[in-house]
């Protein structure tokens, strides 16, 4: 009983996800062997994306090409609606971004600080800034994960 309501709830969550966000279609170039890009995707879905994973053999054009600098890197480069997301941004960050549709390049979690979607280790959850950028290369704090 107590198993079929909390199915239930969850069925329910995703029904709602899918309905709510559908459109929300996004490119995440990858390599195929990166285990956190496909936690980071599963984040992604199941907040309601819908993902498209390409797995490429070196990802550095992609970067380039989406306009990052060596000091925002990560390991994958997505893409949506325009803008670069760059690494274990969270989802509520993108849709904060698709929101607001603020005048920048992307937003970027440099490296792979642990606690960020799709890099968990149990309860460990180091500070980490998403960083946003503008054509101009200047960066801004998008949002500041020091305290949470
Ligand atoms: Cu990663
Ligand atoms: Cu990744």
């Amino acid at each position: 009983m107590m198993k079929t309501g909390i199915l239930a709830v969850a069925i329910a969550a995703m029904m709602f996800n899918v309905i709510a966000y559908a459109g929300d279609d996004i490119t995440v170039y990858k390599s195929a062997t990166c285990g956190c890009c496909n936690k980071w995707i599963n984040h992604l879905e199941q907040n309601g994306f819908k993902v498209k994973g390409v797995d490429v053999d070196n990802v550095i054009p992609y970067k380039i090409k989406y306009g990052l600098t060596p000091r925002l890197a990560s390991c994958h480069t997505a893409v949506i609606e325009g803008y670069t997301i760059e690494g274990h941004v969270p989802a509520k960050d993108i849709r904060r971004l698709l929101k607001e549709k603020p005048d920048l390049i992307g937003l970027s979690v440099p490296q792979m600080p642990v606690g960020t979607p799709g890099m968990e280790q149990g309860n460990r959850k180091d500070p980490y800034q998403v960083i946003g950028w503008d054509k101009n290369r200047k960066e801004s704090v998008f949002t500041d994960y020091q305290k949470y």
